[in-house]
This record gives structure tokens, C-alpha cells and sequence, in this order.
């Protein structure tokens, strides 16, 4: 019976666009399951969103929008985004899904009957940022521990989950199955938990408060708590309770998560299963974080990574490989573009790149494009100098993948490249072919193409194309299709006289100062950080990547956009913007936002209000070049008035001063 594998992401919130963190799990997860594939199993991958809840009415709310509009345009990125970066995901699921919501309802339904739910009044601390009530012991010095804000105490009458019933069941499971929560340090962090008494779970909240969310079966005042309702997906998706894929994958299931979302599925998903009467999920892998130049990746800081342009910038395929190989799994990760160009400029343009490229050169000119003639014992491995350490890459890369520790897997194949780059060296094939001995050239030869064979086996799973092109040249027939560890392993797989393509560069490096242009990354003080992403220039090799076009917002003009109605020239033309420079800078008193700006027009100095001081300390305005609408109706603010108004391209990761790109004389026409 051929074997199955289910594996799944987070479902992710539509409140913002998808980043860094989105796209290593969903990478992770469809080099899992491209692993199994070659393994032979059957394999069933699932992502999707999340979309109810308040977080969303509220980002649909600041956009001005309907919340199902907004959840359909945020999906819609992060379903686009995937086949992107290669992610070949078989369902994506979203929590608005009608079958979905049938099946929230009919898990709602059956808990209720069997008793475990109850209705009560609670009074608690609520973080409405994570949408969930917080113990006193759960509160860093009194504040949400992931908001750093003060909960709220709310009163009301709501649905609660009898968990506390399960905690017994649970701490016994997790210890009958060692290896259900990985890695262990997680593991011992919900059995940690598990030593307080658990409370239980509020699963509803009040229509008078929300609405966006699924109704419950037994009372429509209200709907069902986001978590209860996300958590479902797993099962909804493949078709729970009688769909053929949920009978075939729902026994295989594995999860992986990040470290953020471990108590929701460590500690109430398999309850809910069990109160459901469902099995337990196989296995939950849990990562660690990415941070972005040693800090937090976050909006107000306005360092978060977009997927797209990193992929458009340095290669799909290469971003995939560094973020196998930089971070090991289950701890935190450092992300830098300087990293990433290292990783690129070392292991793959370097390594394997120059590796690949030698040896077709070399069986162009030594070979005539064509696999050598050996020795039957070199075919089979018996006297092949290389079969052995290629069969112990194998090894130990098949070994790591198995628990996901991709950052393993792939330091055993470029232990393999590296042996193969030092066989070139000491048995210099140049050498060879000044002399007679062509059954030794031929047996070197052989043995590099075989290993660059395996190499491009072993390296599908995370960089699929890369792997395609090596085989294309190799001669291989098997392209685009996952290729089986078997055929990995069953060295002399390459016929004699397979004829080669011509060799290409498959990593040409990246050198920093002259990397393309993308991203513009601000620092917190709204400043421009010294990156390629905002450097100008190209490549300096014309075959590195070069910037494409957002794909995503490319086909979805006006996406996230409401335009204002069309204005004519002679609109424009009234406004006479100005360049000023900033010569003093105040924030006003009891007006968190607004800073009292002196600018330098040149003939004149006036004073602005803006309401940018969120995102700039005052000080770091001084000097800077502003554009200004100098011939704006003057106005007052908070008793100051202002004589005119800053330009700032505002998101919601703040604001940003429009400034020019060369320094000008002050008073300057914009136009
Ligand atoms: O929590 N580093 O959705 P979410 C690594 N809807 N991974 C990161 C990351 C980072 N800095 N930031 C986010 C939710 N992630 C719920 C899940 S599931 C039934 C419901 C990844 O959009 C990581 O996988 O906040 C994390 O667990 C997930 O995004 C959280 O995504």
C-alpha cells in the first residue's frame, strides 16, 4: 500500500500583506512534501487563510472596506503568491469557504451534545490585538506579552469549552507519543503548561461585539471564537467527515507552525479532536522566528520582507535554498540581505555552481558532450571513486528531512559537492587527457556526471528549476517531475553516451554595492537604509536576475487601492509645491502625532504642523529637504498655525517624507 503524507501551514490572517515568516513556513512545507513525493509516498499539502475575527474588521475598517472584501483581495496575495516561489500547495483553504463553515458548525454542534459546552458569565483581561483573554500569570508586568499593551476587562456572558476535562488525557498522550510535538524544547513547553490547571476555553463571542465570524449552531447571538474556527481547517479542508481524502490523509496528518501559535496547537486542537472523537494529529513541527537584521520583523518598524520582490531580486530558487539552510529548526533566525549574498556568492554560485560548470565544460571538451563509456564495476558502484560518499549524502540528507531539518540535509549534500569539487582537483581530468590513459579519464568523468546526477536529485526538493536545468544538461529525460530516491540511488543510472546540453551559469554572483534595485526598506526613524533594495544601479553581470514587476499587483491593477475620481492637468497645475528645508522641529504639546515644523524656502521661512511624529523623533528632521504644498490656505492646529503641508507617503507602516533625490536650492519648484 503506497503510503500517505499530510501536511499543512498555518492559515494565515488576511489583515496584512504576506511576508518573510509566511514564506519560509510555506516553503518548508512543500519541501516536505516534494521530500515525500521522491520518498514515494502519496502526499496531500494544504495552506490557506484565516479571515474571521476582529483583527480583519479592523484592517477592513482602517481601508475602508467591507471585511469580506478585504479578505478576498488579502487571500487572493497569498494565493497567488505560492506558485511564485514554487510552492506547489494541492488545496487552499479559506475560513469563508461555505464547506468550511459547514464543518465548524457540525464540530460546534457535536461538542455541544456531547456536553462540553457551557454557558456562563466571565470577567477577564482581553487583548483585543490577539483576540484572547489573558491570565494574570500570562502578562508581562501586567501587559499583553506580544502587544505590550494592557488588556481591557471585559464582563460578558459567552460559550466555554470543557478543556479542563481533557488536561489529564492530553498530558498522557503527549507522553505516550515522544515525538508528536517537535522539537523536544517545545515539547517540554506544553507539558509545562500543562502542569497549571487548565481553564477553559471561551469559544463564542457576542454579536453585539463582532460579527464577522461563523454563527453558532445552538445560539445566533453569537459567533465562533477565530481559533476554535481556524483550527478546523485541518479537517474541513480534505473533507471531514465523509470526503475520500480526509479517509486517506486525515491518519497522516503533520503540522507545522512557528513558535507564536504553539498553545492553540499543543494544547486546544488535539482536545478538540479528542471531544470531537477524531485521532490526533501525527506530528507538530514547530520553527522558530525570523528576525531581520538582528530585530523583530514588524510593521512599526517597517523592516518587513516582501516575498516577491526577495524572490525577484536574488532567484526563487536561491531565496528557497537560503532559508533551508540558514535557519535550523526550532530556533530563531537571523535574516540579512548580506547573509543571503553570502549564501548565494558561496555555496551556490561558488560550490555548486562552479562545480557544474567545470565539469561540463571538461565532458564537452574531453567527452564530446556525451556520458563516457565505462567499466560495468564503475557503473555499478563497485569500483566507482564516488558512489560512496554520494550514497552517505543520501544518507544523511534523507535522515534530516525526515525531521525537517533542512539546514542538515542540504550541509550533507554540500559536503558531497565538496568532495567532488576536491576529486576534480586531485585527479585534474586536464592532466588526464594529455595522456594515454583514456579508461581513467573516462572513469573520472563518469564519476563526476553521476554525482552531479545525484547531486541534482537530492537538491529538487528545495530548489526545484535549479535542479530541472542540471538534468536537462545532463540529458536526463525525467525533468519536471519529482525524481525518485531510488533512481538518487541507484548509481550508474546514466547511460553511456547520453549526449549533454550546453553548460549555462546556474548562480551568477551577486556583489552587493551593485545589486538590483527593489524594496524600498526604511529604518525606524523613516530614514533609508544602505541596501541593494534601495540602491540604484544593475547587476554587474547582464545575466544576474534583474528586477521583474510585482507579479501579484501587476495582474490585480488598483489592488488595495481606492483612487480618487480623474482630475485634469489644470487641477494639478494649481498646486505649487515647493522644496523647503527643515530648520527646526517641536512636537506640540498634548498632540501624540504632530510635530511644528521650520522650513526654509529659500526667500522666506514658514512654519508647518505634520502629523508625522509617530514615525519621526523631531531631531532627525533637522537638515532634511521636504516637499511642501506652499500655496495651501493657511490653517490651525492645535492653536498652531500652519502655513502650508508636508508630502508624506503614508502606509500603514507610517509615514515616509517625500524628499528629493539630490540636494536642491531651498524654494525649488516641484512639478
Ligand atoms: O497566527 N518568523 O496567522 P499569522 C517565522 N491565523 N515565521 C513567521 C514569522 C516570523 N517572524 N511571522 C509569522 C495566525 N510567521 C493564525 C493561524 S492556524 C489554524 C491559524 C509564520 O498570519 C509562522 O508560520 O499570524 C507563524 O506561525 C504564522 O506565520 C502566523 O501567521
Amino acid at each position: 500500500m503506497t503510503k500517505r503524507f499530510y501536511i499543512t501551514t498555518p492559515i494565515y490572517y488576511v489583515n496584512a500583506r504576506p511576508h518573510l515568516g509566511h514564506m519560509y513556513t510555506t516553503i518548508i512545507a512543500d519541501v516536505a512534501s516534494r521530500f515525500q513525493q521522491i520518498s514515494g509516498l502519496e502526499t496531500f499539502f494544504l495552506t490557506g487563510t484565516d479571515e474571521h475575527g476582529d483583527k480583519i474588521v479592523k484592517a477592513a475598517q482602517k481601508n475602508q472596506i467591507e471585511p469580506s472584501v478585504y479578505a478576498d483581495r488579502i487571500s487572493k496575495m497569498f494565493k497567488d503568491l505560492w506558485p511564485e516561489l514554487n510552492v506547489a500547495y494541492d488545496k487552499f483553504i479559506r475560513t469563508t469557504d461555505p464547506d468550511h463553515i459547514a464543518v465548524v458548525t457540525r464540530v460546534l454542534q457535536a461538542i455541544h451534545d456531547a456536553g462540553d459546552i457551557y454557558f456562563s458569565q466571565y470577567e477577564g483581561l482581553y487583548c483585543f490585538d490577539c483576540e484572547r483573554f489573558y491570565t494574570e500569570r500570562e502578562l508581562a508586568d501586567g501587559k499583553c506579552p506580544d502587544h505590550g499593551t494592557p488588556p481591557e476587562i471585559i464582563r460578558e456572558s459567552n460559550y466555554f469549552f470543557k478543556m479542563s476535562r481533557y488536561q489529564n488525557w492530553l498530558i498522557e498522550h503527549i507522553k505516550a507519543n515522544p515525538e508528536m510535538i517537535q522539537p523536544e524544547r517545545y515539547r517540554n513547553e506544553v507539558l509545562a503548561f500543562l502542569r497549571e490547571p487548565l481553564e477553559d476555553l471561551c469559544i463564542s463571542r457576542p454579536k453585539t461585539r463582532l460579527q464577522w465570524g461563523i454563527t453558532l449552531p445552538f445560539d445566533e447571538n453569537y459567533v465562533t471564537y477565530v481559533w476554535f474556527d481556524a483550527l478546523i481547517n485541518y479537517i474541513s479542508a480534505p473533507g471531514y467527515p465523509d470526503g475520500a481524502l480526509f479517509n486517506k490523509f486525515w491518519p497522516h496528518a503533520h503540522h507545522i507552525i512557528a513558535k507564536d501559535i504553539l498553545k492553540p496547537h499543543g494544547i486546544y486542537w488535539p482536545i478538540m479532536l479528542k471531544a470531537a472523537g477524531l485521532q490526533v494529529y501525527q506530528h507538530l513541527y514547530v520553527h522558530g522566528y525570523w528576525n531581520i537584521d538582528d530585530s523583530k520583523m514588524s510593521k512599526s518598524i517597517g523592516n518587513v520582507v516582501d516575498p516577491l520582490h526577495l524572490a525577484s531580486v536574488y532567484g526563487t530558487d536561491a531565496v528557497r535554498y537560503f532559508l533551508m539552510r540558514e535557519m535550523v529548526f526550532g530556533l530563531d533566525s537571523n535574516f540579512s540581505e548580506e547573509a543571503l549574498r553570502q549564501r548565494i556568492n558561496s555555496d551556490l554560485a561558488n560550490d555548486l555552481g562552479n562545480l557544474f560548470s567545470r565539469i561540463m565544460t571538461m565532458a564537452h571538451k574531453y567527452c564530446q558532450g556525451a556520458a563516457p563509456d565505462v567499466n560495468p564495476d564503475v557503473r555499478a558502484g563497485k569500483r566507482a571513486d564516488l558512489s560512496e560518499p554520494a550514497m552517505a549524502a543520501v544518507a544523511d540528507y534523507c535522515a534530516a528531512m525526515e525531521n525537517l531539518e533542512t539546514h542538515k540535509a542540504l550541509s550533507a549534500v554540500w559536503h558531497f559537492i565538496s568532495i567532488m569539487n576536491k576529486y576534480v582537483v586531485t585527479n585534474a581530468p586536464w592532466e588526464l587527457a594529455k595522456t594515454e590513459n583514456r579508461s581513467r579519464l573516462n572513469e573520472v568523468m563518469y564519476n563526476l556526471l553521476e554525482g552531479l546526477r545525484v547531486i541534482s536529485g537530492l537538491i529538487w526538493p528545495v530548489m526545484p528549476e535549479t535542479a530541472d536545468k542540471i538534468r536537462r544538461i545532463l540529458g536526463l529525460p525525467e525533468t519536471g517531475r519529482p525524481i525518485m530516491l531510488e533512481q538518487i540511488n541507484a548509481w550508474g543510472a546514466l547511460s553511456p553516451g547520453t549526449a549533454m546540453g550546453k553548460t549555462i551559469s546556474l548562480f551568477p554572483r551577486i556583489d552587493a554595492p551593485d545589486a538590483p534595485k527593489s524594496r524600498p526598506a526604511s529604518n525606524k526613524d523613516g530614514s533609508v537604509k544602505d541596501s541593494p533594495f534601495t540602491a540604484g544601479g544593475t547587476s554587474a553581470d547582464p545575466s544576474a536576475p534583474t528586477v521583474a514587476a510585482d507579479p501579484i499587483l501587476a495582474a490585480n491593477p488598483g489592488l488595495l487601492l481606492s483612487i480618487k475620481p480623474e482630475i485634469t492637468f489644470d487641477d494639478v497645475a494649481k498646486l505649487d509645491l515647493r522644496v523647503a528645508t527643515v530648520i527646526s522641529a517641536e512636537k506640540i504639546p498634548k498632540a501624540d502625532r504632530l510635530l511644528k515644523l521650520g522650513v526654509d524656502l529659500g526667500a522666506e521661512t514658514r512654519t508647518i504642523v505634520a502629523g508625522i511624529a509617530e514615525s519621526y523623533p523631531a531631531e532627525k528632521l533637522i537638515g532634511r529637504q521636504v516637499v511642501i504644498v506652499a500655496n495651501l490656505k493657511p490653517a490651525k492646529l492645535r492653536g498652531v498655525a500652519s502655513q502650508g503641508m508636508l508630502l508624506a507617503a503614508v502606509s500603514d507602516q507610517g509615514a515616509a517624507v517625500i524628499t528629493t533625490e539630490k540636494p536642491v536650492p531651498p524654494g525649488t519648484t516641484v512639478k
